[in-house]
Protein backbone atom coordinates (compact mmCIF):
# COMPACT_ATOMS: atom_id res chain seq x y z
CA UNK A 1 0.00 0.00 0.00
CA UNK A 2 1.41 3.32 -0.96
CA UNK A 3 1.18 6.61 1.00
CA UNK A 4 -1.28 8.50 -0.22
CA UNK A 5 0.04 11.87 0.12
CA UNK A 6 3.45 11.49 -1.49
CA UNK A 7 3.28 13.27 -4.77
CA UNK A 8 3.19 10.48 -8.32
CA UNK A 9 4.07 12.23 -11.25
CA UNK A 10 1.61 11.59 -14.36
CA UNK A 11 1.68 12.62 -17.87
CA UNK A 12 -1.80 13.56 -19.03
CA UNK A 13 -3.38 13.88 -22.12
CA UNK A 14 -6.27 14.98 -22.80
CA UNK A 15 -6.70 13.82 -25.82
CA UNK A 16 -9.23 14.61 -29.13
CA UNK A 17 -12.86 14.64 -29.29
CA UNK A 18 -14.62 14.09 -26.01
CA UNK A 19 -11.20 13.69 -24.46
CA UNK A 20 -10.96 17.08 -22.77
CA UNK A 21 -14.48 16.58 -21.39
CA UNK A 22 -14.24 13.54 -19.88
CA UNK A 23 -10.49 14.05 -18.42
CA UNK A 24 -12.03 17.49 -16.94
CA UNK A 25 -14.89 15.45 -15.24
CA UNK A 26 -12.03 12.27 -13.86
CA UNK A 27 -10.33 15.23 -12.64
CA UNK A 28 -12.87 17.04 -10.11
CA UNK A 29 -13.72 13.37 -9.19
CA UNK A 30 -9.76 12.27 -8.37
CA UNK A 31 -9.35 16.19 -6.83
CA UNK A 32 -12.22 15.30 -4.36
CA UNK A 33 -10.16 11.54 -3.50
CA UNK A 34 -6.82 14.10 -2.79
CA UNK A 35 -5.42 11.63 -5.43
CA UNK A 36 -1.68 12.28 -4.68
CA UNK A 37 -1.17 12.51 -8.81
CA UNK A 38 1.20 15.55 -10.00
CA UNK A 39 0.01 15.97 -13.12
CA UNK A 40 2.28 17.02 -16.29
CA UNK A 41 -0.14 17.84 -19.11
CA UNK A 42 1.24 17.57 -22.50
CA UNK A 43 -0.46 17.45 -26.57
CA UNK A 44 -0.37 14.32 -28.48
CA UNK A 45 -3.29 13.63 -31.03
CA UNK A 46 -5.16 16.38 -33.71
CA UNK A 47 -4.20 19.02 -30.84
CA UNK A 48 -0.22 18.08 -31.03
CA UNK A 49 -0.47 18.59 -35.09
CA UNK A 50 -1.86 22.09 -34.73
CA UNK A 51 0.59 23.14 -31.88
CA UNK A 52 4.04 21.04 -32.52
CA UNK A 53 3.06 19.82 -36.46
CA UNK A 54 3.23 16.21 -34.51
CA UNK A 55 0.48 13.94 -33.65
CA UNK A 56 2.99 12.08 -31.19
CA UNK A 57 5.56 14.75 -30.01
CA UNK A 58 9.51 13.65 -29.32
CA UNK A 59 8.58 15.77 -26.08
CA UNK A 60 5.38 13.66 -25.01
CA UNK A 61 6.49 10.37 -25.61
CA UNK A 62 10.02 11.48 -23.65
CA UNK A 63 8.17 12.93 -20.77
CA UNK A 64 5.91 9.64 -20.53
CA UNK A 65 9.34 7.59 -20.64
CA UNK A 66 10.76 9.95 -17.49
CA UNK A 67 7.32 9.86 -15.73
CA UNK A 68 6.72 5.96 -16.54
CA UNK A 69 2.82 6.51 -15.99
CA UNK A 70 0.05 8.26 -17.98
CA UNK A 71 -3.72 8.88 -18.28
CA UNK A 72 -4.78 9.02 -21.70
CA UNK A 73 -7.74 10.25 -22.82
CA UNK A 74 -8.51 9.43 -26.79
CA UNK A 75 -6.63 10.25 -29.59
CA UNK A 76 -8.27 10.07 -33.35
CA UNK A 77 -7.06 8.29 -35.86
CA UNK A 78 -7.73 8.63 -39.77
CA UNK A 79 -9.47 6.26 -41.60
CA UNK A 80 -8.05 4.52 -45.03
CA UNK A 81 -4.66 6.67 -45.44
CA UNK A 82 -3.20 10.17 -43.02
CA UNK A 83 -1.15 9.19 -39.80
CA UNK A 84 -0.57 6.26 -38.29
CA UNK A 85 -2.11 5.31 -35.08
CA UNK A 86 -0.83 7.29 -32.03
CA UNK A 87 -2.37 4.88 -29.52
CA UNK A 88 -1.02 2.20 -31.29
CA UNK A 89 2.42 3.59 -31.76
CA UNK A 90 2.48 4.71 -28.46
CA UNK A 91 2.28 1.10 -27.42
CA UNK A 92 5.01 0.20 -29.37
CA UNK A 93 7.91 3.07 -28.25
CA UNK A 94 6.75 2.80 -24.41
CA UNK A 95 7.17 -1.17 -24.91
CA UNK A 96 3.53 -1.39 -23.01
CA UNK A 97 3.12 -5.10 -24.28
CA UNK A 98 -0.21 -6.30 -22.23
CA UNK A 99 -3.32 -4.57 -22.51
CA UNK A 100 -5.62 -5.24 -19.75
CA UNK A 101 -9.39 -4.65 -20.46
CA UNK A 102 -11.61 -5.54 -17.32
CA UNK A 103 -15.73 -5.79 -18.32
CA UNK A 104 -17.84 -5.88 -15.30
CA UNK A 105 -21.77 -5.87 -15.21
CA UNK A 106 -22.80 -2.57 -12.96
CA UNK A 107 -26.03 -2.15 -14.58
CA UNK A 108 -28.76 -3.94 -12.58
CA UNK A 109 -31.34 -3.44 -15.38
CA UNK A 110 -29.15 -4.51 -17.94
CA UNK A 111 -29.62 -7.50 -20.22
CA UNK A 112 -26.57 -9.13 -19.15
CA UNK A 113 -25.79 -9.72 -15.37
CA UNK A 114 -22.94 -11.15 -13.59
CA UNK A 115 -20.21 -10.79 -16.20
CA UNK A 116 -17.23 -10.28 -14.83
CA UNK A 117 -14.41 -10.91 -17.28
CA UNK A 118 -10.62 -9.35 -17.68
CA UNK A 119 -9.48 -9.69 -21.61
CA UNK A 120 -5.71 -9.27 -21.51
CA UNK A 121 -4.36 -8.09 -25.09
CA UNK A 122 -1.47 -8.87 -26.77
CA UNK A 123 -0.46 -5.02 -27.71
CA UNK A 124 2.14 -4.44 -30.14
CA UNK A 125 2.40 -7.23 -32.50
CA UNK A 126 -0.04 -9.27 -34.72
CA UNK A 127 -1.40 -6.93 -37.59
CA UNK A 128 -1.20 -3.74 -35.87
CA UNK A 129 2.95 -3.51 -36.94
CA UNK A 130 1.72 -1.61 -39.59
CA UNK A 131 3.90 -3.73 -42.70
CA UNK A 132 1.23 -3.40 -45.35
CA UNK A 133 0.90 -2.30 -48.75
CA UNK A 134 -0.81 -1.89 -52.46
CA UNK A 135 1.36 -3.74 -55.25
CA UNK A 136 -0.42 -2.12 -58.26
CA UNK A 137 -1.65 -3.69 -61.54
CA UNK A 138 -2.48 -2.60 -65.14
CA UNK A 139 -3.45 1.20 -64.29
CA UNK A 140 -4.79 0.22 -60.70
CA UNK A 141 -2.07 1.56 -58.19
CA UNK A 142 -4.24 0.08 -55.23
CA UNK A 143 -5.19 -3.12 -57.19
CA UNK A 144 -3.97 -5.44 -54.65
CA UNK A 145 -3.45 -4.93 -50.75
CA UNK A 146 -0.96 -7.06 -48.63
CA UNK A 147 -0.85 -6.41 -44.70
CA UNK A 148 1.87 -8.70 -42.56
CA UNK A 149 1.06 -9.88 -39.11
CA UNK A 150 4.42 -10.37 -36.42
CA UNK A 151 4.44 -12.91 -33.19
CA UNK A 152 7.33 -13.72 -31.43
CA UNK A 153 7.77 -16.50 -29.03
CA UNK A 154 9.51 -14.79 -26.31
CA UNK A 155 6.84 -12.02 -26.86
CA UNK A 156 3.89 -14.44 -26.78
CA UNK A 157 5.87 -16.12 -23.65
CA UNK A 158 5.98 -12.60 -21.75
CA UNK A 159 2.39 -11.92 -22.29
CA UNK A 160 1.05 -15.39 -21.54
CA UNK A 161 3.62 -14.86 -18.19
CA UNK A 162 1.69 -11.52 -17.26
CA UNK A 163 -1.75 -13.31 -18.15
CA UNK A 164 -0.67 -16.17 -15.52
CA UNK A 165 0.57 -14.47 -12.72
CA UNK A 166 -2.31 -11.54 -13.17
CA UNK A 167 -4.69 -14.20 -12.82
CA UNK A 168 -3.47 -15.56 -9.34
CA UNK A 169 -3.04 -12.29 -7.86
CA UNK A 170 -6.64 -11.16 -9.09
CA UNK A 171 -8.07 -14.68 -6.99
CA UNK A 172 -9.29 -15.86 -10.57
CA UNK A 173 -9.20 -19.52 -11.78
CA UNK A 174 -9.17 -19.33 -15.31
CA UNK A 175 -7.76 -18.45 -18.64
CA UNK A 176 -9.42 -18.69 -22.35
CA UNK A 177 -6.72 -17.66 -25.03
CA UNK A 178 -8.61 -17.00 -27.83
CA UNK A 179 -6.88 -17.66 -31.81
CA UNK A 180 -7.81 -18.72 -35.25
CA UNK A 181 -4.71 -21.94 -35.33
CA UNK A 182 -7.16 -23.29 -38.31
CA UNK A 183 -6.65 -20.59 -40.33
CA UNK A 184 -3.69 -18.39 -38.92
CA UNK A 185 -1.75 -21.64 -38.39
CA UNK A 186 1.59 -20.16 -37.96
CA UNK A 187 0.42 -16.44 -36.60
CA UNK A 188 -2.12 -17.59 -33.91
CA UNK A 189 -0.89 -21.18 -33.85
CA UNK A 190 2.54 -19.54 -32.12
CA UNK A 191 0.46 -17.78 -29.85
CA UNK A 192 -1.33 -20.78 -28.81
CA UNK A 193 1.49 -22.82 -28.70
CA UNK A 194 3.61 -20.39 -26.27
CA UNK A 195 0.27 -19.80 -23.76
CA UNK A 196 -0.14 -23.58 -23.15
CA UNK A 197 3.90 -24.22 -23.26
CA UNK A 198 3.77 -20.90 -20.24
CA UNK A 199 0.12 -22.97 -18.98
CA UNK A 200 1.96 -26.08 -17.89
CA UNK A 201 4.21 -23.99 -15.38
CA UNK A 202 0.92 -23.03 -13.62
CA UNK A 203 -1.06 -26.43 -13.81
CA UNK A 204 -3.10 -27.25 -11.35
CA UNK A 205 -3.43 -23.73 -9.96
CA UNK A 206 -4.85 -22.02 -13.09
CA UNK A 207 -7.07 -23.64 -15.58
CA UNK A 208 -6.39 -23.02 -19.26
CA UNK A 209 -8.88 -23.73 -22.10
CA UNK A 210 -8.63 -22.63 -25.88
CA UNK A 211 -11.23 -21.06 -28.32
CA UNK A 212 -11.17 -19.84 -31.90
CA UNK A 213 -12.30 -16.32 -31.70
CA UNK A 214 -14.96 -16.78 -33.59
CA UNK A 215 -16.75 -19.54 -31.67
CA UNK A 216 -15.72 -17.17 -28.76
CA UNK A 217 -17.42 -14.37 -29.85
CA UNK A 218 -20.76 -16.32 -30.15
CA UNK A 219 -20.46 -17.69 -27.04
CA UNK A 220 -19.54 -14.29 -25.47
CA UNK A 221 -23.48 -12.90 -26.02
CA UNK A 222 -24.72 -16.42 -25.23
CA UNK A 223 -23.38 -16.92 -21.89
CA UNK A 224 -20.32 -14.33 -21.14
CA UNK A 225 -20.22 -15.55 -17.74
CA UNK A 226 -18.83 -18.70 -17.75
CA UNK A 227 -15.06 -16.69 -18.98
CA UNK A 228 -13.30 -15.29 -16.35
CA UNK A 229 -9.87 -14.19 -18.27
CA UNK A 230 -9.38 -13.70 -21.69
CA UNK A 231 -5.75 -13.81 -23.51
CA UNK A 232 -5.99 -12.68 -26.58
CA UNK A 233 -3.85 -11.86 -29.99
CA UNK A 234 -3.76 -8.17 -30.89
CA UNK A 235 -6.99 -7.56 -33.42
CA UNK A 236 -9.11 -10.14 -31.89
CA UNK A 237 -9.22 -8.59 -28.42
CA UNK A 238 -9.50 -5.34 -29.80
CA UNK A 239 -13.12 -6.45 -31.33
CA UNK A 240 -13.48 -9.06 -28.37
CA UNK A 241 -13.01 -5.77 -25.92
CA UNK A 242 -15.45 -3.60 -27.76
CA UNK A 243 -18.18 -6.93 -27.66
CA UNK A 244 -17.79 -7.23 -24.07
CA UNK A 245 -18.31 -3.42 -23.57
CA UNK A 246 -21.51 -3.65 -25.37
CA UNK A 247 -22.20 -7.06 -23.20
CA UNK A 248 -22.02 -4.85 -19.96
CA UNK A 249 -23.94 -2.08 -21.48
CA UNK A 250 -21.39 0.06 -23.74
CA UNK A 251 -18.80 1.58 -24.51
CA UNK A 252 -19.01 4.25 -21.83
CA UNK A 253 -18.46 1.54 -19.23
CA UNK A 254 -14.75 -0.41 -20.02
CA UNK A 255 -11.50 0.68 -19.02
CA UNK A 256 -8.00 -0.29 -20.25
CA UNK A 257 -4.47 -0.21 -18.86
CA UNK A 258 -1.40 -0.98 -21.24
CA UNK A 259 1.27 -2.30 -19.38
CA UNK A 260 4.58 -2.76 -19.99
CA UNK A 261 7.75 -3.34 -17.64
CA UNK A 262 9.20 0.80 -17.44
CA UNK A 263 5.96 2.13 -17.72
CA UNK A 264 1.76 2.06 -17.98
CA UNK A 265 -0.66 4.14 -19.60
CA UNK A 266 -4.29 4.01 -18.39
CA UNK A 267 -7.19 5.30 -20.85
CA UNK A 268 -11.19 4.14 -21.96
CA UNK A 269 -11.33 1.44 -24.32
CA UNK A 270 -13.99 4.07 -26.44
CA UNK A 271 -12.46 6.64 -29.31
CA UNK A 272 -12.79 10.18 -29.51
CA UNK A 273 -16.35 9.92 -30.04
CA UNK A 274 -16.57 13.15 -32.82
CA UNK A 275 -20.30 12.31 -33.40
CA UNK A 276 -21.27 13.67 -29.66
CA UNK A 277 -17.90 15.99 -29.39
CA UNK A 278 -18.19 18.90 -27.64
CA UNK A 279 -21.95 18.71 -26.73
CA UNK A 280 -20.96 17.54 -22.78
CA UNK A 281 -23.12 14.54 -23.28
CA UNK A 282 -19.92 11.75 -23.22
CA UNK A 283 -19.96 9.17 -20.58
CA UNK A 284 -16.75 9.97 -18.05
CA UNK A 285 -17.45 6.15 -16.61
CA UNK A 286 -14.75 4.67 -18.64
CA UNK A 287 -11.90 6.74 -18.32
CA UNK A 288 -12.70 6.99 -14.16
CA UNK A 289 -12.41 3.32 -14.03
CA UNK A 290 -9.26 3.82 -15.84
CA UNK A 291 -7.71 6.35 -13.42
CA UNK A 292 -9.01 3.73 -10.56
CA UNK A 293 -6.82 1.37 -12.24
CA UNK A 294 -3.68 3.54 -12.34
CA UNK A 295 -4.34 4.10 -8.45
CA UNK A 296 -4.14 -0.04 -8.16
CA UNK A 297 -0.85 -0.08 -10.07
CA UNK A 298 0.42 2.71 -7.97
CA UNK A 299 -0.73 0.79 -4.72
CA UNK A 300 -3.53 3.10 -3.40
CA UNK A 301 -5.66 0.49 -3.32
CA UNK A 302 -7.59 1.81 -0.90
CA UNK A 303 -8.45 5.33 -3.15
CA UNK A 304 -9.31 2.89 -5.75
CA UNK A 305 -11.84 0.92 -3.80
CA UNK A 306 -13.72 4.42 -2.47
CA UNK A 307 -13.58 5.48 -6.18
CA UNK A 308 -15.02 2.47 -7.52
CA UNK A 309 -17.75 2.23 -4.66
CA UNK A 310 -18.59 5.77 -5.78
CA UNK A 311 -19.07 5.01 -9.59
CA UNK A 312 -21.12 1.67 -9.15
CA UNK A 313 -23.15 3.56 -6.42
CA UNK A 314 -24.05 6.35 -9.07
CA UNK A 315 -24.70 3.77 -11.95
CA UNK A 316 -26.91 1.78 -9.78
CA UNK A 317 -29.48 4.94 -10.34
CA UNK A 318 -31.14 5.54 -13.29
CA UNK A 319 -31.42 9.09 -12.66
CA UNK A 320 -27.61 9.60 -12.09
CA UNK A 321 -26.61 8.13 -15.47
CA UNK A 322 -25.38 9.73 -18.78
CA UNK A 323 -27.51 9.84 -21.84
CA UNK A 324 -26.04 6.53 -23.46
CA UNK A 325 -27.30 4.75 -20.77
CA UNK A 326 -30.60 6.23 -20.88
CA UNK A 327 -29.77 8.40 -17.74
CA UNK A 328 -30.84 12.58 -17.85
CA UNK A 329 -27.66 13.34 -17.01
CA UNK A 330 -24.57 15.41 -18.67
CA UNK A 331 -20.62 15.09 -18.16
CA UNK A 332 -20.15 17.44 -15.90
CA UNK A 333 -23.01 16.31 -13.91
CA UNK A 334 -22.12 13.06 -13.87
CA UNK A 335 -18.93 13.44 -11.84
CA UNK A 336 -20.92 15.94 -9.31
CA UNK A 337 -22.93 12.49 -8.51
CA UNK A 338 -19.99 10.43 -8.29
CA UNK A 339 -18.51 12.95 -5.84
CA UNK A 340 -21.50 13.27 -4.15
CA UNK A 341 -21.02 9.55 -3.45
CA UNK A 342 -17.61 9.03 -2.50
CA UNK A 343 -17.71 7.69 1.05
P1 LIG B 1 -15.80 5.58 -30.65
O1 LIG B 1 -15.53 4.63 -29.53
O2 LIG B 1 -15.20 6.91 -30.55
O3 LIG B 1 -17.40 5.77 -30.78
C1 LIG B 1 -18.29 4.71 -31.10
C2 LIG B 1 -19.71 5.10 -30.62
O4 LIG B 1 -19.76 5.03 -29.20
C3 LIG B 1 -20.09 6.53 -31.02
O5 LIG B 1 -21.45 6.56 -31.34
C4 LIG B 1 -19.84 7.32 -29.75
O6 LIG B 1 -20.64 8.45 -29.61
C5 LIG B 1 -20.12 6.29 -28.65
N1 LIG B 1 -19.28 6.54 -27.48
C6 LIG B 1 -17.96 6.26 -27.35
N2 LIG B 1 -17.52 6.63 -26.16
C7 LIG B 1 -18.57 7.16 -25.50
C8 LIG B 1 -18.75 7.73 -24.21
N3 LIG B 1 -17.72 7.84 -23.35
N4 LIG B 1 -19.98 8.19 -23.87
C9 LIG B 1 -21.01 8.09 -24.71
N5 LIG B 1 -20.90 7.55 -25.96
C10 LIG B 1 -19.70 7.10 -26.34
O7 LIG B 1 -15.37 4.83 -31.97
P2 LIG B 1 -15.21 5.40 -33.45
O8 LIG B 1 -16.30 6.38 -33.77
O9 LIG B 1 -15.07 4.19 -34.28
O10 LIG B 1 -13.80 6.13 -33.44
C11 LIG B 1 -13.63 7.53 -33.33
C12 LIG B 1 -12.14 7.84 -33.31
O11 LIG B 1 -11.53 7.33 -32.12
C13 LIG B 1 -11.36 7.21 -34.49
O12 LIG B 1 -10.45 8.16 -34.97
C14 LIG B 1 -10.63 6.04 -33.83
O13 LIG B 1 -9.44 5.72 -34.50
C15 LIG B 1 -10.36 6.60 -32.45
N6 LIG B 1 -10.15 5.57 -31.41
C16 LIG B 1 -9.22 5.85 -30.46
C17 LIG B 1 -9.01 4.97 -29.43
C18 LIG B 1 -8.00 5.32 -28.38
O14 LIG B 1 -7.58 6.47 -28.29
N7 LIG B 1 -7.59 4.39 -27.55
C19 LIG B 1 -9.76 3.70 -29.32
C20 LIG B 1 -10.76 3.54 -30.35
C21 LIG B 1 -10.93 4.44 -31.37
Amino acid sequence: MSDPTTPIPCTLIRGDGIGPEIVDATLQVLDALNAPFAWQEHPAGLEAIKTCGDPLPQETLEAMRTTGLALKAPLTTPVGGGFRSVNVRLREELKLFANVRPGLSMLPDWKFQDVDIVLIRENTGGFYVGVEHFIPVGDDPRAVAEASGFMTREGCRRLARFAFEYTLAANRRKITVVHKANILKMLTGLFLEAVQEVGREYEGRVVLEDRIVDACAMQLVLNPSQFDVMLTPNMFGDILSDEIAGIIGGLGLAPGGNIGERAAMFEAVHGSAPDIAGQGKANPTAIMLAAAMMMEHCSLHAMAKRLRAAIHLTLQDKRTRTGDLGGPLNTAGFAKAVVANLA
